[in-house]
């Protein structure tokens, strides 16, 4: 099985990428990544030596060369992880989301089309769901709820699926949608909360805390999504959605908080800063489908994802020093000075 993964140099998709080296040793894994901000190499060091891998820069959104990768590959499968993720991102400048995740979707599945394709996988996530009132604790997300989207990020994302629907129906492309919770872990780009929370309190800066951080998010380790995936694409039907999650919600005040508990930093470092425009409220995912149907179950709740997780910053730092001290740090100066 030859298999093309999309934004391996990402943190999702390279915990897919030794997942699936680990898991499926005689698979051949292809990495097409253009290495924005959000991919690493480094990341990807274990996984060039084993000579089942490859690493390829590209941009999923050129046509020349996503058709001359499939061209030369012949791939099998695709696992489509390329994205603008961040949401903060899509609110200071929409138009990159827009390119890279509908427009990239819509050339992977063309090149699937032309060359023939045994599955295209679209990660996708429960963003596109938009949110819930943080007082009905009974809602959730199923794959039945609608899409009704927040930010510029979760329109795309939401853009993406509808196309990846229509190639399904129009022209029977052999699809799989996976909807995925908040993911932590290895490898997490040190602008999201929980990375960015670990490396800050270790240098004892400010931790910002959007609004009153009553904002509910439900976490699942990395390594969990990735299982979920694996499964997706061997198991899964054809043109059927997946939610995955595991029953993990926390106020972003108690996942602060237990950060700061698992690394012994004192809560006086928390600085509430101006809210996120249009700031979802609560995500909360039903994964009754992936559960009985695929019999997926998560290895990891909260408590232990979030000790594994502190424990590899605290053994990785020659990673995320890397990346903080260089172009992020403007980042982080534009997006939360004076606000
Ligand atoms: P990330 O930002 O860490 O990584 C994205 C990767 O895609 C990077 O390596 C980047 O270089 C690459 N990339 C970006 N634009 C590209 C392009 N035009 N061509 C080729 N490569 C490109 O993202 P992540 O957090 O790993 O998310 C991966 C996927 O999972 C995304 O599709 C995201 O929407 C989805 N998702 C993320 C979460 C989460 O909590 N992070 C939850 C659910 C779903
Ligand atoms: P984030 O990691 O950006 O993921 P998403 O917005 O896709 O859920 O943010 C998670 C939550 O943490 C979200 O409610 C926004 C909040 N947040 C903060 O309070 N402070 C921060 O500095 C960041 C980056 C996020």
């Amino acid at each position: 099985m030859k298999i093309i993964v999309t934004g391996g140099a990402g943190f999702i998709g390279s915990n897919f990428v030794y997942h699936m080296l680990e898991k499926h040793p005689d698979y051949k894994i292809i990495c097409l990544d253009n290495l924005t901000y959000a991919g690493n190499l480094h990341t990807l060091e274990e996984a060039m030596k084993n000579p089942n891998f490859k690493f390829v820069k590209g941009d999923i959104s050129e046509r020349d060369c996503v058709f001359k990768l499939f061209e030369d590959e012949k791939p099998d499968v695709v696992v489509n992880f390329a994205a603008e993720s961040h949401v903060d991102r899509s609110i200071e400048d929409p138009g990159i989301f827009l390119n890279t995740n509908i427009i990239g979707t819509q050339v992977m599945m063309d090149a699937c089309r032309k060359y023939g394709i045994k599955r295209y996988h679209q990660v996708s996530t429960d963003e596109v769901y938009g949110d819930l009132p943080l007082d009905r604790l009974d809602l959730m997300f199923t794959e039945d709820t609608p899409i009704h989207t927040s930010s510029p990020y979760s329109a795309s994302k939401a853009g993406a699926d509808l196309l990846v629907m229509a190639y399904y129906r129009t022209f029977g492309l052999p699809v799989t949608i996976s909807r995925c919770s908040n993911n932590y872990g290895p490898y997490h780009f040190p602008e999201k909360l929980i990375p960015l929370i670990i490396t800050r309190a270790l240098d004892n800066q400010n931790l910002p805390v959007y609004g009153t951080g009553a904002n509910v998010r439900d976490w699942l380790y990395v390594g969990d999504h990735c299982s979920a995936i694996d499964l997706v694409i061997h198991k899964g039907r054809v043109g059927e959605t997946y939610n995955i999650g595991g029953h993990n919600e926390r106020t972003n005040l108690e996942v602060v908080k237990a950060v700061l508990h698992e690394l012994g930093k004192p809560e006086s470092l928390i600085t509430y800063v101006t809210d996120r425009p249009g700031h979802d409220r609560r995500y909360a995912i039903d994964p009754a489908k992936i559960e009985k149907e695929l019999g997926w179950q998560p290895t990891y709740n909260f408590e232990q994802g979030i000790k594994v997780t502190v424990k590899w910053y605290l053994e990785n730092k020659g990673w995320w020093e890397k990346i903080i001290s260089g172009e992020y740090q403007n980042y982080y100066d534009k997006m939360y000075t004076n606000r």
